[in-house]
């Protein structure tokens, strides 16, 4: 039976992050340039989307530019930013049939204009769809957001707006980028590499991980279901005994 017939319905993850890994090992293992790994990785991002649409995943946010990225050769940048405005150029129309709405988090202004235009325009247009919400991550990084959300909260302390006693959990969490997103459930990196990179290092206390060794390009409908058929076989506690969660 695969694995697409083995999820359980009633108990699908209701928000799946992923770390995009592998593009680039990915196109150097056919002999061909990075680049075509990133253009095999997008055909991916739809291929999933579409998959959580299908499996009724309400959020599936992904890690498709981090703010280390841009540590990168500036032709595998230019690139980059290149294929993600070509590629929200390209699905709008898509994404408006699918009732899919486009979210994002992180630093967008530090985006090329055009980008950052490009995004807006299409999260405004999609900003009423009730299905999919797909949230790139873009220009993101876990310590970025934690520190802006902190300069935040100092400066509403010291302006009088807030008092210390009303930091709080829920009040961070308001704070951070992904303020109207609920904390992800199962969190996916692909390629082998067993870390977490600096993504939603505040939203992800209690999501479960899942690794798997198959690159980015190569990760389909049936590996996204073995990773929700792998996340529904483990208990979630959240600190307390088996015996009280099954109470
Ligand atoms: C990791 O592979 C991938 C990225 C840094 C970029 C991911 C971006 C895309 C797939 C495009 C996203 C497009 C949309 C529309 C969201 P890597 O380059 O780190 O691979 P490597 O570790 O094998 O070198």
């Amino acid at each position: 039976m695969s694995y697409i017939e083995q999820i359980d319905k009633t108990r699908v993850p209701q928000h799946v992050a992923i770390i995009m890994d592998g593009n680039g090992r990915w196109a150097k293992k056919q002999g061909l340039n990075r680049f075509f790994g990133h253009q095999a990785g997008v055909t991916a991002v739809r291929k999933i989307t579409e998959a959580c649409a299908e499996f009724d995943v309400k959020y599936l946010t992904l890690y498709a530019f981090s703010t280390e990225n841009w540590n990168r050769p500036k032709e595998e940048v230019d690139a980059l930013m290149t294929l993600l405005v070509d590629a929200i150029e390209r699905e709008t129309p898509d994404l408006m049939k699918n009732n899919v709405r486009l979210r994002a988090i992180g630093d967008l202004a530090r985006l090329p204009k055009n980008a950052e235009d490009k995004f807006r325009g299409c999260m405004r247009l999609t900003e009423n769809n009730t299905g999919v919400n797909l949230v790139l991550a873009l220009s993101y990084s876990s310590r970025w957001e934690i520190t802006n959300a902190t300069r935040q909260i100092a400066k509403a302390v010291k302006e009088g707006s807030m008092s210390i006693d009303d930091i709080n959990e829920e009040m961070l969490s308001k704070s951070m980028t992904t303020c109207e997103i609920p904390d992800p459930d199962l969190l996916i990196r692909t390629s082998g590499e067993l870390r977490i990179s600096n993504f939603l290092l505040w939203q992800l206390a209690y999501a479960e991980l899942y690794f798997t060794d198959v690159y980015w390009p190569d990760f389909d409908k049936e590996q996204l279901a073995k990773a929700i058929v792998d996340y529904q076989g483990r208990e979630r506690r959240y600190g307390m005994t088996s015996e009280q969660v099954n109470s």
